[in-house]
């Protein structure tokens, strides 16, 4: 059995569902693909996406005492929508249950969800991969996935400003981390070339 499908096990084991399990291993494909695309190590790439969502399916009240245990500093943001402290509690798992060492995977983890003013390489690949994989269903999901592909800081900019207006239109509360990324993006669209900018 090779390492990817021993810990393909593992994670199935500790999200506890099938379901959320397959995203899991659909992620690690795109993010390694994106990876390969962009001169990034894809095994780095891989293992994020397999680890991303490891508290996923926590319920609020678990997701908020574990950050508390922890003494994770939880935002108001967070405090209200307790769902998205499971991108830093999944990279403090990986670090407890699956002994990952690797600093950047754990903040690309961390970053899944809201994103981040400031992303690497690594989290911008992992967010894209989240966020588009084949699986998701939203109209402009193959075409962002395409520019991915070519451009990641175009794709950081198209997906964020697509997760902002559905936000808005749902009436939502945005994340500042979210409206941080999107202006990160913002400035860096139009300086950016379809090579990567790593
Ligand atoms: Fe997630
Ligand atoms: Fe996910």
């Amino acid at each position: 059995m090779n390492r990817y499908t021993q810990l393909a096990r593992a994670v199935r084991t500790t999200i506890g569902q099938a379901h959320r399990a397959e995203h899991s291993i659909r992620v690690a494909r795109c993010a390694e693909l994106l990876a390969m695309s962009h001169g990034i190590e894809p095994e780095r790439a891989r293992t994020a996406g397999m680890l991303h969502d490891l508290a996923r399916l926590w319920p609020a009240s678990q997701l908020l005492e574990e950050a508390s245990r922890r003494e994770y500093p939880i935002d108001d943001f967070e405090r209200r929508n307790p769902i998205v402290l499971h991108a830093p509690l999944s990279a403090l798992l990986a670090r407890d249950r699956f002994g990952l060492r690797d600093s950047e995977i754990a903040e690309a983890i961390a970053a899944h969800t809201l994103g981040a003013a400031e992303m690497s390489p690594l989290a911008r690949v992992l967010f894209l991969a989240d966020a588009l994989e084949p699986q998701r269903d939203f109209r402009e999901r193959a075409e962002l996935w395409e520019l991915a592909l070519q451009d990641l800081d175009a794709a950081m900019y198209a997906t964020l400003e697509s997760t902002l207006a559905y936000a808005r239109s749902r009436g939502y509360e945005i994340a500042p981390r979210t409206k941080a990324a999107f202006d990160t993006f913002s400035r860096l669209k139009g300086k950016v070339s379809t090579v990567s900018t790593h």
